[in-house]
């Protein structure tokens, strides 16, 4: 069984990293091969709309035929088993690295039919994990949270099956005493680092297992 992590953050040791390293190092507990890919590693582009991937009788036929620096990345999550994507929110979504990925990633599988379906006919758990400077209330308010249902639902009907985990609050600074933003109250950042942070690791590590032991039971029923 193969576990591979996605990094949609620019940084590959800081909150979003370490989230996906703890559900990777869960899925690696229950025996999983795991893999972390970070997706600001590779030089690529969003879908171009050149729709090879819905010709009928085209050689790219639910495949994206745009070659580049992320095909190997999309080969790689195509062969999977345990798919865990992590991204930031930026400006209420993911960044757009991710976003990019997505696109690439989904379109060539949706089909426009009604309903629409998906081209995708493995079985893989998947799971999206979201790092936001927001506290969860701020979030709802600002409608973050909207962004993130709809991703899962995105990926519950393109890839089959979908969680979420969001980690509010988050530590962004190395040096809050460097940096202007009064909004924050550093004591305050630095007791959720210490106290909520762990916590969240430690959902991102029992979710890495319970998406390698479904994994498994989809395997052998
Ligand atoms: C360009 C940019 C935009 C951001 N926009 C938001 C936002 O809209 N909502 C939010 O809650 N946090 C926002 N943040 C904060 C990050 O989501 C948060 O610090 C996150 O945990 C960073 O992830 P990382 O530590 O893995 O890089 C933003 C940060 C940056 C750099």
């Amino acid at each position: 069984m193969k576990a591979i992590g996605i990094n949609g953050s620019p940084r590959k040791k800081w909150n979003t990293a370490i989230l996906l390293e703890n559900a990777l190092k869960g899925a690696g507990a229950q025996g999983a091969k795991t893999e972390l890919l970070h997706l600001y590693d590779y030089n690529y582009k969003g879908c171009i709309s050149c729709f090879a991937c819905k010709k009928k009788t085209g050689k790219s036929y639910g495949k994206c035929a745009v070659k580049d620096e992320l095909t190997p990345v999309l080969k790689k999550v195509s062969q999977a088993d345990v798919i865990i994507l992590g991204s930031p929110i930026y400006f209420g979504s993911g960044t757009g690295e991710m976003r990019s990925f997505l696109e690439r990633l989904f379109f060539p599988l949706m089909t426009y039919t009604d309903p629409p379906g998906s081209l995708f006919s493995r079985k893989v758990q998947t799971a999206f994990i979201y790092t936001l400077g927001a506290t969860q209330e701020i979030a709802r308010e600002r409608g973050f949270d909207n962004h993130i249902a709809a991703n899962e639902m995105l990926m519950k009907r393109i890839l089959g099956s979908s969680e979420t985990l969001c980690s509010y609050d988050t530590y962004q600074f190395e040096d809050y005493s460097k940096v202007y933003a009064p909004r924050f109250d550093p004591e305050e950042k630095a007791k959720v680092r210490a106290e909520v942070f762990p916590v969240d690791c430690q959902k991102a590590f029992e979710m890495g297992t319970r998406l390698v032991r479904e994994g498994k039971k989809a395997i052998k029923p």
